[in-house]
Parts: structure tokens; C-alpha cells; sequence
């Protein structure tokens, strides 16, 4: 099967793409490597460097024909779409929309698309949460994201495309990027390795549930065998607090470094948990990674990684 997959530079896109080159797939990528990195991209993968919003995304189409397509580009950083929610939307949702009249246009017969579970639900007063408790994002990213949903029922409905959205959860581990906005594991783990002190903002008491990146794509690859349409929340069911996962990492990395404490941020979610009950009965989906096992994952990669560029910074 030709799977044309949208993000597959990025962290849970490349992921996906060598599962599911592993698995014997016929693999394109589209890119625009705004956040993904050529390092991370397969080479058993055809990669076309190109924007999803870009006119010239029909001629990928045109070429690759694929059967099934997975979304996964986006601007994906909360603060800076409460900063600019009219970039977040051109990204999130024109882009969105410009793939998905593309599917349409060329007889794609499924959509796998990554939503929010995170930023879907605000402060919601069922902890775990649940896939049918309210919408009521608090981010212009959250928005986006639960629009994309309602054009995914709309092109369903309307033009027979079949669909999964999964609501993510605060997915972790190798490749995320420790320089970017999002991935609390990335930004502790990088600046323990490197013998900085991190900043926890806030109490360190808000929680959140953390997925491996290897659980994700294992959902990504059952979301596509299944034949089924609809939206699943892909977590771990499981609270950690941000204080906790610090003192996870600095007994795996060995450091002594203490936090640095910084205000509040507004706005911020006190606690983020996911019910992933419907995953697993409808996906045959349950996470595989315990927190502990994965954060080790990411340290090591992380070890390995940093001290490659140290080499290459040292050759040049
Ligand atoms: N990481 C998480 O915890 C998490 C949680 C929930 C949902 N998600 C969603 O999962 C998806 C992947 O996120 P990620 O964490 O791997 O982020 P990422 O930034 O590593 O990956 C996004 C990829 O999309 C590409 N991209 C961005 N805008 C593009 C555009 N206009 N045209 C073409 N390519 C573009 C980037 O270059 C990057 O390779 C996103 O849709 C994100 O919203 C992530």
C-alpha cells in the first residue's frame, strides 16, 4: 500500500514512517522542514520538500497516488498560537484543508490525523478524560485541532473518505526536539545532560500523562488496519507531575542539578490525563512502555545524540 504522510521529518512522523517502512510500506513524505530535520528522515522514503498549504501539493498527489494519507504537519507549539492564532489557523487549518481536498480529489481512502488530547478538554473535572466528555479547548491550537475534527465528520460524511483522529497525549521520547516550545522530557532531559538547571514553572504540580513515541506509532499503524472511523484519545491513563518527571530524570541521568523555579504561566492546564478505554477496545491498542523504561530510552538517545554534535562541532 502507498502511504503519503504529511510531517514524517518531525518527531511522531519519523517514527511512523519507520514503522511503517519496517512493515513493508511504499512510504512519501511531505515536509516543509520548518521544525523536521533531514536526520531524521528515512532513506528508504521518497521526501519531497514542500509546504502542505503550497498549490503544488496536487502534483505529490498526482505522482505518488496514495491510498492512505496520515497528517501529522502543523504548527504545534500552544504559546505561539495564543501569540499569532491567525498563523496557527493558516498552518493548522488552510493546511488541514488543502490536504484534505487533496485526498478527496485523488480517491485516498483513509485519513489518519494527530489531534490534541492535551489541549482538547481545557480543565476538565473527569480526570481520566474521557473521548466523550465536552470540547472546550482553551488555545487557538486546541481550536484548530477540534476543527480539523469537524471537517474530517464533514468530508467523511459528505465524500465517503474514511477517518481516525487521535487525541495524543504529551508524547515523549528520541528525536523530540529539546530547543523547541513543547516536550517538557526533551528540554529537562537536555539541559540535565548538558549540567544546566531547568525551570519549572509554576508549583510543579500540574500534571500530565506522558506517552513513548514508540506507543504512538504502534496506534498510528492499528488505526489504519482497523476498519473503523472516529476519534480516540491515545494516552496512558496514568497522572505524573511535572515535579515528578524532574526528579524521574535527574535519578536516570545521575545529576545533581535542583530546578529553577519561574512564575506561573497563564493559562496553563493544571492537570491533563487521558481514558484510552475505546483505544484499546476498538484498536486493540494499549500503551507498552512504562514511564520509567521510555525516559531511560530518551536519556540514552539523548547521551548519544549530544555527543555525536559535540564530535561533528569539534571536526568543523
Ligand atoms: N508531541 C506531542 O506531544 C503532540 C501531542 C498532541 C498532538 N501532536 C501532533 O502530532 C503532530 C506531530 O507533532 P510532533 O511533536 O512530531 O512535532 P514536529 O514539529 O516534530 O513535527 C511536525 C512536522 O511538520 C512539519 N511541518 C510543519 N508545518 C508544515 C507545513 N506547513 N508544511 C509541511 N510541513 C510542515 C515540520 O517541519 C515537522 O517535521 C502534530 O500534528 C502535533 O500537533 C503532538
Amino acid at each position: 500500500m502507498r502511504i503519503l504522510i504529511t510531517g514524517g521529518a518531525g518527531f511522531i512522523g519519523s517514527h511512523v514512517v519507520d514503522l511503517l517502512i519496517q512493515k513493508g510500506y511504499s512510504v512519501a513524505i511531505v515536509d516543509n522542514l520548518s521544525t523536521g530535520k533531514k536526520r531524521n528522515i528515512n532513506p528508504r522514503a521518497r521526501f519531497y520538500k514542500l509546504d502542505i498549504k503550497s498549490p503544488k501539493l496536487k502534483e505529490v498527489f498526482k505522482k505518488e497516488k496514495p491510498k492512505a494519507v496520515f497528517h501529522f504537519a502543523a504548527q504545534i507549539s500552544v504559546r505561539k498560537s495564543t501569540h499569532d492564532p491567525i498563523a496557527d489557523a493558516k498552518e493548522n487549518i488552510l493546511g488541514s484543508l488543502n490536504v484534505l481536498e487533496n485526498c478527496v480529489k485523488h480517491k485516498v481512502k483513509k485519513i489518519i490525523f494527530t489531534s490534541t488530547g492535551g489541549a482538547m478538554y481545557g480543565d476538565a473535572k473527569v480526570i481520566p478524560t474521557p473521548e466523550t466528555y465536552p470540547t472546550r479547548p482553551v488555545s487557538p491550537y486546541g481550536v484548530a485541532k477540534l476543527t480539523v475534527e469537524h471537517y474530517l465528520h464533514y468530508y467523511h460524511k459528505i465524500y465517503g473518505l474514511s477517518y481516525v483522529a487521535l487525541r495524543l497525549a504529551n508524547v515523549y521520547g528520541p528525536r523530540q526536539d529539546p530547543f523547541g516550545e513543547a516536550g517538557v522530557v526533551a528540554i529537562f532531559t537536555n539541559a540535565l545532560l548538558i549540567g544546566k538547571r531547568p525551570i519549572i514553572y509554576g508549583t510543579g504540580k500540574q500534571t500530565r500523562d506522558f506517552v513513548f513515541v514508540g506507543d504512538v506509532a504502534e496506534a498510528v499503524s492499528k488505526a489504519l488496519h482497523r476498519k473503523t472511523d472516529g476519534i480516540f484519545n491515545i494516552g496512558t491513563g496514568r497522572e505524573t507531575s511535572v515535579q515528578e518527571l524532574f526528579s524521574a530524570l535527574k535519578k536516570i541521568t545521575a545529576s545533581k542539578q535542583e530546578v529553577r523555579r519561574g512564575p506561573d504561566r497563564l493559562g496553563e492546564q493544571e492537570r491533563s490525563c487521558l481514558e484510552c478505554g475505546e483505544a484499546e477496545n476498538v484498536l486493540g491498542w494499549n500503551p507498552q512502555n512504562p514511564l520509567e523504561q521510555g525516559l531511560r530510552e530518551t536519556v540514552d538517545f539523548m547521551r548519544i545524540q549530544s555527543s555525536s554534535m559535540r564530535r561533528e562541532s569539534l571536526q568543523k
